[in-house]
């Protein structure tokens, strides 16, 4: 097999399918315009859903596109996977090309043969056909006109039935793998090992002719039409003759920079890995105007960020390191995506401040976590420990469930649901208040606790805020946030809640319906 760069089987796709009549598209963003069913772009159609629902027209029937995709939450989350596999990513790329009520069948599987077995001179023999069991008519194509050889050929149930999400355009697929040899371990496709690395699958064909509705429903689509699509990262491990994902172009200088970082010398740790996916995420979500939040897809990208957070800890990294692979990130994809170049500084800033922000509470959480695997007498981490970590420490369920499968554990998510439901009771009872329990303030110092010795104290107001502005005064009736210098208010950490009381000063006044959330900030309100 010839060597290519990832560059050049970008480039070598879109050009075969320009030259078959294809248009070529741009990349859309990984936030869908069209569709607020979906969390991010996960597949090279969701730019054309639109069109293959025939609600929206293009000057084109044929296009080809390499676009840039995200499979972390929502439907195809690959998130926990990442790190485990060697194909498995939160951000890869993905080519594919697309037949609007233009060709169908026979054409899309004769050119996916062509591409793979002239274009790129991958032997047939190391080329396996997967299509739905109820598809004899592409079974007819593979076997009669394409030639592929049965016995590495399979028919398939709901493996070959690809839909976008739990609504939309959807339809029987067949897909193409590629083995990569008997010295690694996996089964062919619907085998009880096919979950293993061997047989990898590099590019899907779904024959699309149904529209799913909320209900369940499906009708058919205004013309039949094909979406197909072939992981670039993938095809690029087969062509520079690597097993995994990670040890291609795209993965070594990001590693090599991870390592660095993070001041590992083993560029074999899966952490690093991991830490390397997700930095294409984090900077391609962030190019696309994501920031970390605690809500929707604002929360998908802090999860991520966290999770490559607590894999450098892991790896012994002293202080913030995930914004410092930025500049390799605009290094080696800059020239397919400007963007990276531009925004560099905006995106360092941005996973900086979400490092700092971990940073405050990782340490800690870590070893209650360690504490609580330590104490276990059964394989399943207690819900209480889940929710403290997540409420108190700012532990996204996933980051811990990662932690808890290296242990070979699992998370008590019941006992999660119901601390969660109780937590939200107390909020109310406590009067009402919308509080962000992840909020975090940028503050020099930190406030003395002295709850432990007295019920009272003296101190200073530090700083007090009203909608998240600095104000230096609150009327009756406000809800605010209070900075001490000391207190002795208990802040609510593990599962206790926090004090309430009543803050007075010289002038006499008083403030009452205080709940302390965190050691340096109470949350009042004024009487
Ligand atoms: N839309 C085809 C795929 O994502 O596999």
């Amino acid at each position: 097999m010839q060597f290519m760069t990832s560059a050049e089987i970008r480039q070598a796709f879109l050009e075969y399918f320009r030259e078959q009549g294809h248009t070529i598209v741009g990349s859309s963003s990984l936030i869908p315009g069209n569709d607020p069913t979906l969390l991010f772009t996960n597949a090279g159609m969701v730019q054309f859903k639109d069109v293959f629902l025939g609600t929206d027209k293009r000057d084109y029937t044929r296009a080809t596109t390499s676009q840039r995709c995200v499979r972390a939450g929502g439907k195809h989350n690959d998130l926990e996977n990442v790190g485990y596999t060697a194909r498995h990513h939160t951000f890869f790329e993905m080519l594919g090309n697309f037949s609007f009520g233009d060709y169908f069948k026979t054409e899309a599987i004769r050119f996916a043969w062509t591409f793979l077995t002239e274009v790129l001179q991958l032997p047939a023999e190391r080329l396996w056909v997967t299509v739905h069991h109820s598809d004899d008519e592409a079974e007819k194509i593979w076997k009669e006109e394409i030639g592929v050889d049965p016995e590495r050929f399979s028919k398939l149930d709901e493996d070959n039935f690809w839909s976008m999400g739990d609504t939309g355009p959807c339809g029987p697929c067949t897909e193409i793998f590629f083995d990569h040899g008997p010295d690694v371990a996996g089964g062919p496709p619907g085998s009880p090992d096919e979950d293993g690395d061997r047989y990898i699958e590099i590019w899907n064909i779904v024959f699309m002719q149904y529209n799913r509705s909320a209900d369940g429903t499906t009708a058919l689509l205004p013309k039949p039409s094909v979406d197909t699509g072939m992981g670039l990262e993938r095809v690029a491990a087969v062509l520079q003759n690597v097993h995994s994902n990670y040890e291609i172009d795209l993965f070594r200088e990001l590693l090599a920079a991870a390592a660095a970082a993070v001041g590992c010398p083993n560029q074999q740790q899966k952490s690093l890995r991991v830490i390397a996916d997700h930095i294409r995420s984090s900077c391609f979500l962030i190019t696309d105007g994501v920031v970390p939040s605690n809500e929707g897809r604002g929360y998908v990208l802090r999860r991520i960020v966290r999770r490559a957070i607590r894999h450098g800890n892991k790896l012994g990294a002293k202080g913030a390191f995930f914004h410092k692979l930025v500049a390799a990130m605009a290094e080696v994809m800059g020239d397919a995506y400007p963007e990276l170049r531009t925004q560099q500084a905006q995106i360092e800033k941005i996973l900086l401040k979400e490092e700092q922000q971990f940073a405050r509470t990782l340490d800690n959480g870590m070893s209650i976590l360690e504490q609580a695997i330590a104490s276990l007498t059964t394989n399943e981490l207690p819900g209480e420990t889940v929710f403290r970590l997540y409420d108190t420490y700012g532990f996204p369920v996933d980051l811990t469930a990662d932690v808890a499968r290296e242990h070979d554990l699992t998370l008590d998510m019941d006992g999660f649901e119901s601390a969660m439901q109780a937590q939200r009771q107390r909020a109310r009872a406590a009067g009402q208040f919308s509080v962000d329990y992840n909020e975090q303030l940028q503050l020099e110092g930190e406030t003395c606790f002295n709850g432990y010795q007295a019920l009272e104290d003296r101190g200073r107001v530090m700083l007090l805020l009203r909608d998240g502005e600095s104000v230096t005064q609150l009327a009756a009736g406000d809800r605010g946030v209070v900075v001490l210098e000391n207190t002795a208010f208990y802040a609510e950490s593990g599962g206790q809640v926090g004090d309430a009381g009543v803050l007075r000063w010289d002038r006499g006044c008083s403030l009452l319906q205080i709940v302390a959330k965190k050691v340096s900030i109470i949350y009042i309100m004024v009487k």
